[in-house]
């Protein structure tokens, strides 16, 4: 059983897609930590709802060594970035390399980095034209969306598309994809071949 820290800063969408993936035994871990950057967004409000301990992290002064000390403290193996919008401490990076995953809702490297964040992503796939968008779980380095691609998959674009129906597109794709990577990661379902990582057996996401 590996236990997660669960990051967050909003509604928490892909927090509950993971949560209820573990209810139904398809990921075998725990959440030990919600680490949300603002006090009363709703994914706080559900994590305190279902009675999980939830730190704010950086707005109520705790230091980079004070969250790391609870991380350790509570024994997560894993960090799950699921919507987190502040930069992540390099202590706490370099502590958790390859053991940080983070969501991006487009096909990296195509659509991230500096300045695409929010509705600004499928707004620039939009203004592109690009036809297939989707979703990307990677590790995190010191670099906005820059580290090792774990999974990737599609959604494609269709005519009449507005920033907002193309997210909520790609967001229930999120919902697919996140809680089947943590659950292959939980179970050591991945190889490195040198610097790029590979979940083996691939992920199916038929069968629904
Ligand atoms: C998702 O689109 C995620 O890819 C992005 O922020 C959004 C978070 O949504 N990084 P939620 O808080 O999980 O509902």
């Amino acid at each position: 059983m590996k236990k997660l820290s669960i990051f967050i800063s909003g509604g928490g969408s892909n927090f509950r897609a993971i949560k209820a993936a573990i209810d139904q035994d398809q990921i075998a871990g725990e959440i030990v930590l919600v680490v949300a950057s603002k006090r009363d967004c709703p994914g706080a409000e559900y994590a305190r709802s279902i009675g999980l301990p939830v730190s704010i992290f950086p707005e109520e002064g705790i230091s980079e060594a004070d969250l790391l000390q609870q991380l350790q403290d509570s024994g997560t193996d894993f960090i799950i970035l699921a919507g987190y919008i502040k930069l992540i401490p390099e202590e706490i990076v370099g502590a958790y390399r390859q053991r940080m995953l983070n969501i991006h809702p487009a096909l990296l490297p195509a659509f991230g980095g500096k300045g695409f964040y929010g509705k600004k992503i499928h707004q620039g796939v939009l203004d592109r034209g690009a036809k297939i968008t989707g979703v990307t779980v990677h590790f995190v380095d010191e670099f906005y969306d820059h580290g090792p691609i774990i999974a990737q998959a599609p959604v494609a674009v269709r005519q009449g598309d507005t920033a907002d129906i193309l997210a909520s597109r790609v967001l229930e794709m999120e919902h697919r994809l996140y809680p089947r990577v943590v659950g292959a990661i939980c179970r050591g379902d991945l190889v490195w071949d040198g610097e790029i990582p590979f979940l083996d057996p691939p992920l199916s996401m038929e069968n629904e």
